[in-house]
């Protein structure tokens, strides 16, 4: 009886962490993208699976019981995988998918656009802008070779980058402190970002805001429709009722 996670979040790791610690026995799938990932607890298997037809094989293996896609909230393409492969197999899916940001206190004041290229054109009269949409958008922002970008970056950039474009290198959780220091050494004058949600990343806002700093934000992607939940707790109290899993874990969830 296994149900595969499929992973690269802190919140896939809490997840399996707490059905491991019930005894279950959890595959947490990553794509492969972080040359140094952080593990889950439980088995790990790294890679894609081949589109839908490849996910949808591997489900059909009988011990797999469940699928939970928790996955980032802008991991579009195996999110929709999952679903189709789900359906196809009859595998109960469930999505943790975190809230996002638009209940922040300050969203109301940031310009909410629908993907990177739109980020880049709302923000187009910045000299020193601070890029946190991540390494697979860079080629999004190229038309900004002649300003000073700075970007922050879990693994290094696959491509040659501008000249001017400094790059940090780092992994959350960030600090209030540590985001109003970056703010101020670089001067930065407007913050791009994605509506990744949770507590991990969201100091920059806040720093941003309090230093009267410009925000753009990246809405989410539209995913197929799936039974949801934005808490571990709810997502491992599934799991663990699940009707076509074996085991009953501890009612303190
Ligand atoms: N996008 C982000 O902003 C972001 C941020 C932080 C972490 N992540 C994590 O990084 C991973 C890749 O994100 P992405 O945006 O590149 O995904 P994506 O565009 O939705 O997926 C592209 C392909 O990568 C493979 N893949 C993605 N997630 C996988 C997983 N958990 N296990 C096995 N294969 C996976 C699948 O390949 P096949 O079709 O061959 O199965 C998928 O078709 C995800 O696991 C996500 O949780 C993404």
């Amino acid at each position: 009886m296994t149900i595969v996670i499929l992973g690269g979040t802190a919140e896939a790791r809490q997840l399996a962490a707490t059905l491991v610690a019930d005894g279950a026995d959890i595959i947490s799938a990553l794509a492969g993208r972080v040359s140094d990932p952080n593990l889950p607890a439980g088995r790990v298997r790294v890679g894609g699976f081949g589109g839908p037809d490849g996910l949808a094989e591997y489900l059909r293996d009988p011990q797999v019981t469940a699928l939970v896609d928790a996955t980032h909230p802008f991991a579009a393409t195996i999110s929709a995988n999952a679903v189709q492969a789900a359906d196809r197999t009859g595998t109960p899916l469930v999505r943790l998918e975190r809230s996002g940001w638009s209940e922040h206190p300050r969203a109301a004041s940031w310009v909410w656009v629908p993907d990177a290229a739109a980020a880049r054109e709302a923000a187009d009269s910045a000299r020193r802008p601070f890029l946190t949409t991540g390494r697979q958008s860079l080629s999004d922002f190229v038309a900004w070779a002649d300003r000073d970008v700075l970007i922050r970056l879990v693994d290094p950039p696959s491509e040659q980058l501008p000249q001017r474009w400094r790059v940090i290198m780092s992994r959350g959780p960030y600090s209030y402190s540590g985001e109003c220091e970056i703010l101020r050494e670089h001067a930065v004058d407007v913050l791009l970002s994605k509506d990744s949600g949770g507590t991990h990343t969201v100091a920059k806002l806040d720093a941003a805001g309090d230093l009267g700093i410009p925000v753009v934000i990246i809405t989410r992607p539209k995913l197929p429709p799936a039974r949801t939940f934005s808490t571990v707790a709810e997502a491992a109290a599934w799991c663990r009722t699940c009707e076509s899993l074996g085991f009953v874990g501890p009612s303190t969830l």
